[in-house]
């Protein structure tokens, strides 16, 4: 039977789930069987001999943002929709051992090595594999009514002051180039290069990554309907608000001075 993983864990879609402001009937799941078989590959689930990649644990709990999204659509966006990005990028290089030591950083970074039949596939899984690590460890519980819990401090403040000209612009800004996206994708802060200070906005359709564009990460925001459909329809300034709420500054301070400084990144 083919596929048997992903169907399986499509099967697995909440749908009781509420959250306030939010419809209890839950949006169609975004199928990842059937986007692979739409794009004509072929992977057997049964030559994973060995999973190099697995789902980081969580700084978090999900019922930690139970005002802002249901847990349960946290809970199904990491086990299901990650762990399809997971197995599918796991079973693409289950037969390259060459692979099999590198991490998804230096795979993502260097798709010049990656055989040309399967470049855009582990490209387009990988980074939907990468992506939602990133995204998973940015975000936090924190006191929202203390500002220096959800606004940046130090080094990360005072530069989004020189490139945007305020936190506020800042947001602004990301925001208006996050709703601008047509169809899915992820918006991030990053690093104009490596090791430079200088910040940049930078907007990918699909699972696209930074990563080869040499502009490391400070943060990420999901942008696949997947992320909010079932909470907020198909509003995504009002994911975009919730975002913002859900943000661990600290994690993001720490991620800019250490790719300042050239240093490995928690
Ligand atoms: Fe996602």
């Amino acid at each position: 039977m083919p596929y048997p993983v992903l169907v399986e864990r499509v099967h697995s879609f909440p749908t009781s789930c509420r959250s306030a402001g939010g419809s209890a009937t839950p949006a169609a799941p975004i199928c990842l069987a059937r986007l692979i078989l739409q794009r004509s590959i072929c992977l057997d689930f049964n030559r994973v001999s060995r999973m190099t990649f697995s789902l980081i644990p969580l700084l978090f709990k999900y019922e930690d943002f139970d005002c802002l999204i249901a847990p349960g659509v946290m809970r199904w966006h990491r086990e299901t929709i990650h762990a399809q990005y997971k197995d599918a990028i796991n079973a693409l290089l289950a037969p390259l051992p060459q692979f099999s030591e590198k991490s998804i950083e230096e795979i993502l970074s260097h798709p010049d090595l990656l055989p040309a039949s399967i470049r855009d596939d582990a490209m387009h899984f990988g980074g939907g594999y990468a992506n939602h690590q990133f995204f998973w460890k940015i975000l936090g519980r924190n006191d929202r009514t203390d500002p220096r819990e959800i606004l940046p401090q130090g080094a990360l403040a005072a530069a989004i002051d020189v490139d945007f000209g305020g936190f506020e612009r800042f947001q602004a800004q990301f925001s208006e180039r996050a709703l601008d996206l047509k169809g899915s994708g992820w918006a991030f802060l990053s690093l104009a290069a490596p090791r430079n200070p200088r910040l940049e906005i930078v907007v990918l359709p699909n699972n696209g990554s930074v990563l080869p564009l040499r502009k490391p990460g400070i943060l990420v925001c999901d942008l696949w309907e997947h992320a909010y459909l079932d909470t907020f329809r198909e509003d995504r300034s009002r994911w975009l608000d919730v975002f913002w709420s859900m943000l661990n500054w600290r994690m993001c301070e720490t991620r800019y001075e250490c790719l300042v400084a050239g240093r490995p990144t928690p």
